[in-house]
């Protein structure tokens, strides 16, 4: 199989063919999405929220993401795999900005890095491109910085805000961002974003004109049950799927149905 590539992301919006993305934090999953035919696996921090339930994606840890991202990249065999960088580990300090994307390259294997923000975290995208590294930005809603928004409310609704991330998405792509993440921001926004860039835009709740779309795999394949924001499609029901088959084991052992004669050795 051939392995997709920055280059191949850039050529799939060059040809106007829309760019698939799916998040992933372990290797079983990891190997059924990219065996799927995803083009691009996101190790995201909300690996924070969902596989460790914390509140925020804030508490995981640089040693966190290279744990997951290191199942990942064993998984996956033609996605190209993008790591987050974690809150606190590339912000106000390009040096050591790049010392966490190097040791998510040397450590995981990872074949990028995202991070979050505009103009305030330029450097260390600077840092970071220099040694080598594809940096794919984030911009619109990003959680890291919650605590300064106080909501998870569309992005970028006001002129001036919307105005910011045009800046902001134009600085990222001069300096040599490979592709941008646009989270939660009204759909003519991003229809503007991604017709002024010639890098691809990855949608989430960004509405049908980004030049691709990202959801994480939790939330498609309707495993949490509570989260149901407007711009989520859920794809399956696992949630009832995963319920009913161990329910279903439960009974199985306790009126001795399983293991049964042929289960036994
Ligand atoms: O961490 C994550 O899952 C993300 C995507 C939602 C873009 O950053
Ligand atoms: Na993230």
């Amino acid at each position: 199989i051939k392995r997709v590539t920055t280059h191949v992301i850039q050529e799939l919006k060059n040809k106007g063919e829309k760019i698939s993305a799916l998040t992933a934090y372990d290797y079983s999953m990891a190997r059924v999405v990219d065996a799927a035919g995803v083009e691009l696996i996101l190790v995201g921090d909300s690996a924070s929220n969902v596989m460790a339930g914390h509140e925020t994606t804030l508490p995981i840890t640089l040693d966190q993401m290279i744990y997951h991202a290191s199942a990942v990249v064993r998984a996956v065999k033609r996605a190209l795999v993008v790591v987050d960088l974690p809150f606190g580990s590339y912000q106000g300090n390009s040096s050591e900005a790049l010392r966490s994307a190097i040791r998510i390259m040397k450590e995981a294997g990872a074949h990028a890095v995202k991070l979050e923000g505009g103009l305030e975290v330029r450097e260390s995208v600077l840092r970071i491109l220099s040694a080598g590294v594809p940096v794919m930005g984030h911009l619109g809603l990003t959680p890291q910085s919650i605590y300064k928004f106080g909501t998870y409310a569309v992005r970028a609704k006001e002129e001036t805000e919307a105005q910011k991330l045009l800046d902001d998405a134009q600085m990222l792509q001069d300096i040599g961002c490979f592709s941008i993440v646009l989270e939660k921001i009204p759909a003519a926004l991003t229809k503007q974003v991604s017709e002024t860039l010639t890098i691809p835009t990855i949608g989430i709740g960004a509405g049908p004109y980004a030049d691709g779309q990202i959801l994480v795999i939790h939330d498609l394949l309707g495993i949490n049950k509570e989260f149901k924001p407007r711009f989520l499609r859920r794809y399956a029901d696992l949630h009832t799927i995963m319920t009913n088959a161990i329910s279903h084991y439960v009974d199985d052992v306790k009126s001795r149905e399983f293991p049964n004669e042929q289960e036994a050795y």
